[in-house]
């Protein structure tokens, strides 16, 4: 998939700005996330936190959720922007590799510098996905 380097900055930006949202108040450790869709559409998302901490969800998941509440299930790539350039967690790869194997995911620092480019299949080998129920 052609991406050009104007296109990954306007994600990694979107992404950076939405961790102002970030409802982080246990481990301080803002993540926001944008994806676009194959129509062109983009989604963010941010990690929101809960006392009850297994509750918590992950920016990756809020942006992809908030995606496919509005019928959306095409993606061509996703960013996501912590302070360090943390990767994405083993969940969020799982419900990425639901939506397709080569979506693009782009992972930044808070400097907003793209720190690694790879496929959701190269973040998760072997993943167990829809094709194995049919
Ligand atoms: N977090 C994400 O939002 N995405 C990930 O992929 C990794 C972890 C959040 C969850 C929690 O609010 C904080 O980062 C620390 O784990």
């Amino acid at each position: 998939m052609n991406i050009t380097n104007e296109e990954r900055q306007t994600l990694i930006n979107l992404a950076n700005e939405a961790r102002q949202h970030a409802y982080v108040p246990y481990s301080n450790y803002p993540v926001g996330a944008s994806i676009r869709t194959k129509s062109g559409r983009i989604y963010t998302g941010v990690n929101i936190e809960n006392a009850a901490y297994p509750h918590t969800m992950c920016a990756e998941r809020v942006a992809i959720f908030k995606a496919v509440s509005e019928g959306e299930t095409e993606f061509e790539v996703i960013a996501v922007v912590t302070n360090n350039g943390g990767s994405p967690c083993g969940g969020c790869r799982q419900v990425m590799s639901e939506f397709g194997l080569d979506t693009v995911v782009l992972i930044a620092d808070g400097d907003e510098n793209l720190q690694k480019e790879l496929t959701v299949s190269e973040l998760l080998p072997e993943a167990f996905t829809p094709a194995h129920l049919l």
